[in-house]
């Protein structure tokens, strides 16, 4: 198929993506949270009983996965690509390779993973996937981000997509400007509004194609530690203006990472920007904890109730598939008291 496609497939109306690419570090520190030892059969049973879940195919148009587990198999004997094909999901790959100390401003973090990147590329393709995922971070803080953190980042993600789209995948680009922080909105925007600029401009001299890519930024928030109220009209405002701003016409859709925020404010949010969205931009969800928090927590009060996890999992992404046309209500949330809504996660820094 031809990336273009691909990418509209990722957008398509009312569905999003699962991100489930967590490191074997990042997943390990989930599964502590619960009480539930980080095995690579535990990491695959959670993993496949969410892929699995009830009408997920109806909801969610791609997972992005981790290396371990693009190459498992599942319990019916299908490798985990071809379990989320017969679902008519796409599966993704995550392929960077995590972030490191930037030379010359050690606090702030670059993105690795371009060694060796094309031979990847190649073997993710032939094991199933057809899209991509690199993801940038950066901090907000009196001196951060520097010109250094913007410039490094913006390189490496646009040399990162060439090579995805000549692989004949779609890249996910990643800027991730983090919540952590005690600035305020109008400080993101500015921030996240750089942060773009510089991306943008660094893609168009990889010559990568924009209607071949989908953008996956932060929304415009408050810092989590400004004591700030986070308004959602206010947050879909800036959020819109900033992504019209900068994003070119040609790409044909968003998908935002939850980054922190709770379940429900990462579903009330996106249907907020949805609702004034005035674009030919797709704004979508690619959310990993803001979709596998309740169902993280449900399983582990019984990790063979695969019942009760599929039920949380797929009513939350229903719930912001809903979003995804801005046809989400508060009253939908039906299954509120059933499930456990988590409260706001704090940023990661780790990949
Ligand atoms: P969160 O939605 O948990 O921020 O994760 C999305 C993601 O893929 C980060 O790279």
């Amino acid at each position: 198929m031809e990336i273009e496609k691909i990418a509209l497939q990722m957008l398509a109306s009312g569905k999003g993506i699962l991100a489930a690419d967590e490191s074997t570090g990042t997943m390990t520190k989930r599964l502590d949270s619960v009480k539930v030892p980080s095995t690579e059969e535990n990491r695959l049973g959670f993993r496949e009983i969410l892929f699995t879940s009830n009408k997920v195919g109806s909801y969610v148009s791609g997972v992005i996965l981790y290396d371990e587990t693009i190459k498992q198999k599942s319990s019916n004997g299908d490798t985990i690509p071809e379990l989320l094909n017969k679902q008519n999901i796409l599966p993704g790959i995550k392929v960077d390779a995590g972030t490191k100390p930037l030379d010359g401003s050690p606090d702030e973090l670059y993105t690795d993973g371009l060694t060796g990147l094309s031979e990847r590329l190649k073997e993710y393709y032939n094991l199933g996937a057809r899209f991509t995922k690199w993801r940038a971070v950066y901090k907000i803080s009196k001196d951060h981000p520097s010109q250094n953190v913007i410039t490094t980042n913006a390189k490496s993600l646009a040399k990162y997509a060439a090579l995805v789209q000549e692989a004949n995948m779609v890249p996910i680009v990643e800027p991730e400007v983090l919540m952590d922080g005690n600035h305020d909105i109008n400080k993101c925007f500015e921030v996240t509004s750089a942060v773009l600029k510089e991306c943008f401009q660094e893609l168009k001299n990889e010559k990568v194609k924009m209607e071949g890519i989908v953008l996956k930024p932060n929304m415009i928030l408050n810092g989590a530690d400004s004591g700030l109220k986070n308004e959602p009209a206010i947050i879909a405002a800036k959020t819109l203006e900033c992504l019209k701003n900068n994003v070119p016409k040609e790409v044909p859709g968003i998908a935002f990472l939850s980054g922190g925020q709770s379940e429900l404010e990462a579903t009330t949010n996106l249907n907020e920007i949805n609702k004034i969205n005035d674009t030919k931009l797709i704004f979508t969800f690619s959310y990993g904890r803001a979709l596998q928090q309740g169902a993280l927590k449900q399983w582990a009060k019984d990790i063979h109730d695969k019942k009760a996890t599929q039920s949380v999992f797929s009513h939350r992404a229903y719930m912001n598939s809903l979003a995804a046309t801005g046809s989400w209500k508060q009253d939908k949330e039906v299954l509120l008291s059933l499930i456990h809504i988590s409260e706001p996660t704090r940023p990661r820094l780790i990949s």
